[in-house]
């Protein structure tokens, strides 16, 4: 008999068992408690829904929804939660775990009066998505300017390091002050961005700035490559700002991406960033648990820049 019940603070160590078996490890994504606190007790949206599956007294699958808030350019907000950390151990796969706990978890969300569920699943989680009511909204894929000019020697190890690449500083001192959402975008409130950029308990930034602007990078591995990823800009930007972060970075690239109706996007064409053909890292998909006042199913109506898609 599997049981479906809310998660005790004593379950994470199975907890992070069972996502260690089904997803694995990297240098860069350790499943520490570190993480998983950040993630789920320490973000300024609220704390997450996690549900549990038991099997004779053992954690065999998990499912977290983060607490997140998306603002439209009318100042409303919507309430979301979004669908990451899912996971059923290995030997009890395809017997509806995934899909009892995500069930329970979409019943307590929509009881609780959240307006939208979104998420960027794995290839294997996306088709048991799409089965339980789910739908695309887009692609989202890569930008990036080559770096002309010597490129850093690196150090052969496991870690890549930001001040390989670039000068540390601390990427909110000064603060610089965001911009409002064109479309649905996380509110950068400073709360949240401290906790995003400065409190991340394995990912560190820093900013490369030029006048009002910064530009928030973190040194990551892509296929085996090393690079540069601008997270996020903020502060006054300009095309400047982006050639400013290639030409103070020694990576043999910088990467970034921005959603189709975020200014940025063509700031940072303008400065001779572009998209890399064929090159998908991810497709967003959500389903709202109400009727909503935007199309949440068109990419073009998201603000978003990579800080917001990924938690590194
Ligand atoms: C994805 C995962 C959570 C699914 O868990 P599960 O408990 O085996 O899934 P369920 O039995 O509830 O399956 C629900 C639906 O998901 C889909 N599904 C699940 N596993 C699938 C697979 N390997 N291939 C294709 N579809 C799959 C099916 O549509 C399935 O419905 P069906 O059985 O009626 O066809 C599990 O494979 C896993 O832990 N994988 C590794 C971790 C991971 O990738 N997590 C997602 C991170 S985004």
């Amino acid at each position: 008999m599997i049981a479906i019940r809310p998660a005790r603070p004593d379950d994470l160590p199975q907890i992070l068992d069972v996502l260690r078996a089904a997803l694995g490890e990297t240098p860069l994504l350790r499943r520490t408690p570190a993480l998983w606190n950040w993630k789920h007790l320490e973000n300024p949206f609220g704390t997450s829904l996690v549900l549990v599956a038991e099997h004779a007294e053992r954690v065999v699958g998990v499912r977290a929804f983060m607490r997140w808030e998306l603002e439209l350019p009318d100042g409303q907000v919507l309430r979301c939660v979004r669908a990451v950390d899912t996971a059923t151990h290995p030997d009890h796969l395809r017997r509806g775990i995934f899909r009892r706990l995500t069930e329970t978890a979409v019943e307590m969300a929509q009881t609780e009066g959240v307006d939208l569920i979104f998420n960027t699943p794995n290839a294997t989680s996306g088709a048991g998505y799409l089965k339980m009511g789910w739908r695309r909204v887009g692609d989202l894929g890569v930008i990036v300017r080559p770096r002309v000019g010597p490129v850093a020697p690196i150090e052969p190890d496991d870690l890549p390091r930001l001040t390989d690449h670039v000068a540390a500083t601390d990427p909110l001192e000064p603060y610089p002050t965001p911009r409002a959402a064109v479309a649905l975008r996380t509110p950068r409130r400073e709360e949240y961005l401290r906790w995003r950029f400065e409190r991340h308990p394995t990912a560190r930034y820093a900013a490369v700035r030029r006048g009002g602007g910064a530009g928030i990078v973190r040194a990551n591995v892509r296929r085996g490559r090393r690079e540069l990823v601008l997270s996020e800009v903020l502060g006054d930007v300009d095309p400047g700002l982006f050639r400013e972060v290639a030409r103070r970075s020694t990576s043999r690239y910088v990467a970034t991406w921005f959603s189709p109706s975020a200014p940025e996007r063509r700031l940072a064409r303008r400065a001779l960033y572009a998209s890399v053909p064929g090159l998908r890292t991810l497709t967003l998909v959500a389903r709202p648990l109400r009727t909503l006042p935007v199309d949440v199913f068109d990419l073009g109506n998201w603000d978003l820049s990579v800080s917001d898609l990924e938690l590194l």
